[in-house]
């Protein structure tokens, strides 16, 4: 057994010296030339780039065994493999090179273990743009989330044999401060992602709402965030009716799981709320079979969001308190199961008719915006919600749908997606659209009608988040399915846990300007 060691870290060693499975060198593409790459890898490269076999394009990639390498600048090197993989054409703006590392250490990530290496040293590559500790934290990034595979539902001898890395080192001429710097936040905000598509992974009959409230829990136990589960008799007392309806037909209890982080009181407060539907049938308006079994990822806003806040725990940082609630229950058709045309009433006493039970997420997304804006205050609310079909019609698996009362947020949350590689894109809110929901026998109704349906589904929420500054992340079409890129397994993609670790630690309070 290979000793237990940090998944990532700096190495001050020689290459020459590194002993283990696998070294990566990356090269860029050039047009009519050949690739830019270490100038110990010159003569190596030129051959290949000659013959045609590798320019550098990204995916590109060449194998060499150092033991052939004869007289040349790079003879004697210790380790098994030696691998020079393409980064594409040279970029300019900063966020497009970090993605391009990012990409590069996906495929960094599954080259290694199609190879079956355990030990893998990377060099960072001498391109400009962005300093060493960035360049660090990108390719980082895209090694750990390249690196993800979740077999754990799969005896032994069906596992892929193909196990994760065991340790990456990085290395380069930049300093080993500075790579250091790099390593902490990609790992933090990688494995809290790699979490985050752990929970998704899970089969609704074991990621519960009581999943949820154990996971806040220990969050809670290990770092300094306080945790508080709130029960259906709480709710009832409360008087949350869109909870307790969405759970009806279930037979596994709701539950409503705050997590709080507290740096003090002057500072700004974020409210981040998550959709935490463990399995959504439909309920009474049954889903079609057909795809139903991927409703188990009906929970991705309350995983990011819980996931986000293990990366807030690390990093207590003294800027912002932020609070977390996940509102979690199955939405199923059991024999009290809440009924097309039924009128609930909401925290605060709104009242809804319910005229379809599969748009359930702005049912418990209400409560928990609700009481969440008028227990804690915040200065600004963030929900994350696998939420409409109809996003992924308009914006496919690409971008997240944005939708927001707040140009300020906007351009925080726009920064931080473009930032991690988590794009957005915003939709517009206004009065005709929230006509749509208007009911004749209650305050609303839960559905707007087909047109437009992302945007009725957030004017839903729109009506419960007062003039707090709020923005709307419709993940329904980036929670799994997202863009096919090296480092984004198929399956749950772990989507806004990093666009909220970036937008965190970057914020900047701003005033309160909302647009009704
Ligand atoms: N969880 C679904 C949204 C969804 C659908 C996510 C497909 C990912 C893929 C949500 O609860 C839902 O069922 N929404 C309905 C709303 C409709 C009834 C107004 C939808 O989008 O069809
Ligand atoms: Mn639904
Ligand atoms: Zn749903």
């Amino acid at each position: 057994m290979a000793k237990k060691q940090e998944l990532v870290r700096v190495s001050r060693d020689e290459i020459k010296d590194f002993s283990g499975d696998l070294i990566v060198f990356c090269a860029v593409a050039r047009e009519k030339k050949a690739p830019l790459c270490d100038a110990r890898l010159k003569k190596i490269l030129y051959p290949a780039w000659k013959s045609g076999d590798f320019k550098g394009r990204d995916k590109d990639m060449l194998l060499i065994y150092p033991s052939l390498l004869g007289k040349t600048d790079l003879a004697g090197l210790a380790a098994r493999r030696l691998m020079v993989i393409g980064l594409g054409r040279e970029e300019d703006e900063p966020d497009a090179i970090r993605e391009q590392l990012r990409i590069a250490g996906g495929h960094i990530a599954a080259r290694a273990r199609s190879c079956g290496a355990e030990e893998v040293l990377v060099v960072l590559p001498d391109i400009g743009g962005l300093s060493t500790s960035a360049k660090t934290e990108a390719m980082v990034e895209g090694l750990v989330l390249g690196n993800y595979s979740f077999d754990k539902y799969k005896t032994s001898k069906n596992k892929d044999t193909n196990q994760p890395v065991q340790s990456f080192l990085l290395t380069g001429n930049g300093s080993a401060a500075a790579m250091r710097r790099g390593v902490k936040p990609a790992v933090r905000a990688a494995l809290a992602a790699c979490r985050a598509r752990d929970m998704a992974n899970e089969p609704g009959n074991v990621w519960t709402p009581e999943k949820f409230a154990q996971y806040g829990r220990k969050l809670a136990r290990k770092y300094p965030l306080k945790c508080r589960v709130i029960g259906k008799a709480t709710m009832e007392k409360l008087g949350m009716g869109g909870i307790l309806a969405v759970n009806q037909g279930s037979a596994r209890p709701a539950k409503l799981v705050v997590l709080e982080y507290r740096s003090g009181k002057k500072n700004p407060t974020l409210l981040l709320v998550g959709k935490g539907l463990t399995f959504d049938s439909g309920g009474i308006s049954l889903k079609p079979a057909a795809g139903m079994e991927d409703m188990k990822y009906d929970m991705c806003g309350g995983a990011a969001v819980m996931a986000a806040m293990e990366v807030i725990g690390q990093e207590e940082p003294n800027h912002i308190n932020v609070i977390a609630l996940v509102p979690a229950t199955e939405n199923m058709g059991g024999a009290s199961a809440l009924k097309p045309g039924d009128i609930i009433t909401h925290y605060g006493g709104k009242t809804s008719e319910v005229v379809n039970t599969d748009a359930e997420g702005r049912l418990i997304l209400a409560d928990a915006l609700a009481w969440g804006i008028e227990t804690y205050a915040p200065d600004a609310v963030i929900d994350l919600a696998t939420l409409t079909g109809a996003v992924i019609i308009g914006l496919g698996h690409h971008r997240t749908g944005l939708l927001s009362t707040s140009d300020d947020l906007v351009h925080q949350v726009e920064q931080a997606g473009n930032k991690t590689g988590e794009p957005f894109w915003r939709l517009p809110l206004g009065k005709e659209y929230s006509k749509q929901l208007e009911s004749k026998v209650a305050d609303l109704k839960n559905v707007g009608g087909r047109p437009a349906g992302t945007i009725t589904a957030a004017a839903y929420l729109q009506e419960f988040i007062g003039d707090t500054p709020w923005a709307h992340w419709d993940i329904a079409g980036t929670a799994w399915d997202f863009t096919e890129k090296s480092y984004v397994p198929k399956g749950p993609s772990g989507i806004g846990v990093r666009s909220l670790a970036a937008l965190v630690r970057d914020w900047k309070p701003f005033a309160r300007n909302v647009k009704k």
